[in-house]
């Protein structure tokens, strides 16, 4: 049983993929923080990305995943927070480099351009792979 926390939110165009994703998480072992939305009602992806932001800064998740339709806008609404290092990822590499060089705290995935077994894949690939530091370290370091 993994025991990291890890959040989870999407938009109105995400939340299938949400789905999707808790329930890779509980077979993985990890809890799972659902912060929506749950439904098809049309939302505002900043306010979610707020959330996901906020229950990260408060410790009550330790990493997040955030889903919208491309994954664009989510990145960029949470990436302005500065305790986030977020990174949209399209396929394994991306999952693997992200946590490699940049340590990311949080997985952003496109619901209408990622399929269902690449976007497993980067969840599993984000989950498991550990940060290098050394120059990576100081790279970040001049970002905060
Ligand atoms: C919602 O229609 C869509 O704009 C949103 O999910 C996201 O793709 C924005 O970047």
């Amino acid at each position: 049983m993994a025991s990291e926390r890890i959040a989870v939110a999407a938009d109105h165009a995400g939340v299938g993929l949400k789905s999707l994703v808790e329930e890779t998480l509980k077979e993985m072992g990890y809890p799972v923080l659902n912060l929506g939305t749950d439904g098809p009602e049309s939302v505002d992806y900043p306010d979610f990305a707020g959330k996901l932001a906020a229950a990260l800064k408060d410790g009550s998740a330790g990493r997040g995943v955030l889903i919208c339709g491309t994954g664009i806008g989510m990145s960029i609404a949470i990436n302005r927070h500065r305790h986030i290092r977020a990174a949209r990822c399209n396929d394994v590499t991306d999952a693997r480099l992200s946590r490699e060089h940049n340590d990311a705290n949080v997985l952003v995935l496109g619901a209408r351009t990622i399929g269902a077994e690449t976007a497993k894949d980067c969840l599993r690939a984000f989950l498991a792979t550990e940060f290098e530091g050394g120059r990576h370290q100081r790279r970040i370091d001049k970002m905060s």
